[in-house]
């Protein structure tokens, strides 16, 4: 399955989020996107899951998802762990991860397949996901999405606030959720980490693309001048 995005715009009222946005990942692929803040990385998962009104193409093995609210496209198999997690507190682990089941489809990702990717979820699936350490709680926001049985995995910032040790293990556990079943878009501030697992790499700045390689190929470099842009570009500050 492949995701194919064309000539995407979205706009905040007056606002340009995003101004002609391209990319295509296939299965077995992940896709960094990375950007400054406020770069428009979240708009585009947004526009790409359904939630952030936007014109262009979005296409999945050439079937055309415009017009589809979020739960018409879960069910073509897209799933979204959003920035900050967004669990229900009050609900416990397993209840949260169920809220993924509901709106997906049947495959290989069931509750059981979730706690032997994270083991420590099972420990934890009776309590509050409101007491958990950010860490845990992103592994349930990860195994929410994965229980909808997704083709196209879109993950915003799972790094955010985490200790390093737990963001390289999250790392390590994309790493092993690289299959040929699914494709991955990976929106991520901690670029170093991002890089590792990418296959490609998008920079946005000010929701313009400025930076679309294959991530080997990418510098330091080349990275510091698609945040801040270059005097060349006009784009300095
Ligand atoms: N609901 C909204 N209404 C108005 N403007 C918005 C809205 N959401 C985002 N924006 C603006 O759109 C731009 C892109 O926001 P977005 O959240 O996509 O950036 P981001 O790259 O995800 O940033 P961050 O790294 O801080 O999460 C920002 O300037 C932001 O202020
Ligand atoms: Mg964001």
């Amino acid at each position: 399955m492949t995701l194919v995005v064309e000539g995407l715009h979205a706009r905040y009222g007056e606002f340009p989020a995003l101004s002609g946005v391209d990319l295509t990942v296939g299965d077995g692929e992940v896709l960094a996107v990375i950007g400054a803040n406020g770069a428009g990385k979240s708009t585009l998962l947004g526009a790409v899951g359904g939630t952030v009104v936007a014109t262009g193409g979005v296409e999945l093995d050439g079937v055309p998802l415009h017009g589809l609210r979020p739960h018409e496209r879960a069910r073509r198999w897209i799933a979204t762990v959003p920035e900050g997690r967004r669990l229900f507190p009050s609900l416990s682990v397993r209840e949260n991860l169920l809220m993924g089941a509901i709106r997906g489809r049947t495959g290989p990702w069931t509750v059981d397949a979730v706690h032997e990717t994270f083991p420590f979820v099972a420990k934890l699936r009776d309590r509050p996901a409101g007491a958990l350490s950010g860490g845990e709680q992103q592994a349930v926001a990860i195994g929410r999405a994965l229980l909808a049985n997704p083709r196209v995995l879109l993950l915003d910032e799972v790094s955010l606030g985490l200790a390093p040790a737990i963001v390289e293990r999250l790392y390590r556990t994309l790493a092993d959720l690289r299959s040929g079943a699914m494709a991955m878009v990976v929106v991520e501030q901690d670029v170093g980490q991002v890089l590792a697992l990418a296959d490609r790499v998008l920079c946005l700045r000010a929701g313009r693309p400025v930076l679309a390689a294959p991530a080997a190929d990418v510098t330091a470099a080349d990275v510091t001048a698609a945040y801040f842009g270059t005097p060349a570009d006009g784009a300095a500050s």
